[in-house]
């Protein structure tokens, strides 16, 4: 109450604040209703690092097998990575046998399977994590396995019997748009009908922008995140036409995710080959701001210890996973440098940094901090802490601050800012020394 009194700004921003996110919240698309993904998915998909290899007699270790998800499973308990959230172990394409069985079901290819995914699905349940698995709309899937088309009822039921927990539904073989809307909206209600939590993965958007742009409404009262632009590969420019792609389409997307419905720009390359340590550190940080699924496609049996870390970084994650579920922006673009960013539950903003410059070093950049959060993120102050590429306190900014960094090529930096309402009686003495030094 004091504060209040002494700051009647302050007050008057809050309440506005308030009111901003309760309109958001009544205004805001309806989600599926199956209660889950209150935050963007975490886990582990095949897809980019093992693709599509059958050939278990020559790459025993990077075939399409149940070894390759037990000894993930095996690892993700392990090694960290489900403490820190990633649940999902997901099977991606190929997993099939090149037919149904007499009953119409799908089967797993009985060599490289060969307890089934039922059996599968049990073990990875007993490591405290859940199952994943790829099916298409379509006649095939993009890698020519049987599609669902005409089986959506019995395919989600298999699913539910074998207790898969999520389900990526791909959108190749497709023969029209009324076709693919209908079938991700019917397989999407199939899987509620089986009366199991199985999240619901879609590229709905993804084959429609062929033809038209989307109804994101619609296509959020369906599924729990949708693919929207192309296969992410292990490179900064595929990384970076997905953010190009995003920060295009912001307008027509960013408000549609939220818990429940997410923008999925695909898999976290982090740890494979083609990106450089800042480029990894940007991926992380832009699927933090855009409230991205994380869904690692990697070799967590060789991934190093700085990946693994990075990976693993609780404050970046926390950022992802905020329960406020609002996705980040681009703000914008200046001499190379983009600066994005994403209000946070208790006030507080993530804002990211990146040097879009391929050529030279290390780039300064510097930005009111009253330009930040609206406005009003550091009003009447608020504390910097930078997350990405290492974690340290900036300390206070006054609103008619200024904020220096230095950005490496095609890196990020990565803060964190928290209104001055919300910090301890402790830090606020260190508020003037700390605003002289910025
Ligand atoms: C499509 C999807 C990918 C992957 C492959 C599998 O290209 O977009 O994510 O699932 O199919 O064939």
């Amino acid at each position: 109450m004091k504060q209040k009194s002494r700051h009647p700004q302050l007050a008057w921003v809050l309440v506005l604040r308030f009111l901003t996110l309760v309109f958001w919240d009544v205004l805001g698309v309806r989600a599926l209703d199956n209660g889950l993904a209150k935050t963007p998915t975490m886990g582990w998909l095949h897809w980019e690092r093992f693709m599509c290899n059958v050939n278990c007699q020559e790459e025993p270790d990077s075939c399409i097998s149940e070894k390759l998800f037990m000894q993930m499973a095996d690892l993700m308990d392990s090694d960290g990575w489900k403490d820190v959230g990633y649940e999902y172990l997901c099977i991606d394409d190929c997993w099939m046998a090149p037919e149904r069985d007499s009953d119409g079901r799908l089967q797993a290819d009985p060599t490289r399977f060969p307890g089934g995914i039922a059996r599968l699905a049990k073990y990875v349940h007993s490591k405290g994590l859940k199952l994943g698995i790829y099916a298409d709309v379509g006649n095939k899937t993009c890698a020519g396995f049987p599609g669902s088309f005409g089986y959506y009822d019995i395919d989600a039921q298999t699913f539910a019997d074998w207790g898969v927990d999520l389900l990526k539904f791909d959108g190749c073989y497709c023969d029209s748009l009324e076709h693919l809307a209908d079938g991700y909206k019917r397989m999407s209600l199939a899987l509620n009908r089986t009366g199991r939590s199985i999240v619901y993965s879609c590229e709905w958007p993804l084959y429609t922008w062929h033809f038209h742009k989307p109804n994101y409404t619609e296509i959020r009262q369906y599924c729990n995140h949708w693919r929207n632009f192309a296969d992410v590969n292990d490179s900064w420019q595929s990384v970076k036409s997905i953010l190009d792609w995003t920060s295009s389409n912001q307008e027509g997307i960013v408000d549609v995710a939220g818990p429940g419905g997410w923008n999925d720009p695909d898999m976290l390359v982090i740890g494979n080959f083609g990106l450089s340590w800042d480029q990894q550190i940007t991926q992380m940080a832009f699927w933090a701001i855009m409230a991205a699924p994380l869904l690692m496609s990697n070799d967590l049996r060789t991934i190093s210890t700085q990946a693994k870390a990075l990976l693993q970084d609780k404050d970046v994650i926390a950022i992802n996973q905020d329960p406020l579920g609002k996705q980040g922006y681009k703000l914008r673009k200046e001499d190379n440098i983009e600066v994005w960013e994403r209000p946070l539950s208790n006030l507080a903003w993530a804002v990211a940094m990146v040097n879009l410059q391929e050529i030279g070093g290390p780039r300064f950049h510097s930005i009111f901090v009253a330009s930040l959060g609206k406005g009003v993120a550091c009003n009447p102050a608020c504390l910097i802490t930078q997350l990405l590429p290492t974690k340290k306190k900036l300390g206070f900014y006054s609103w008619t601050s200024t904020l220096k960094t230095q950005i490496n090529p095609t890196g990020t930096v990565l803060l964190r800012l928290e209104s001055a309402g919300h910090v301890t009686l402790h830090q606020k003495t260190s508020f003037k020394r700390c605003t002289t030094l910025s």
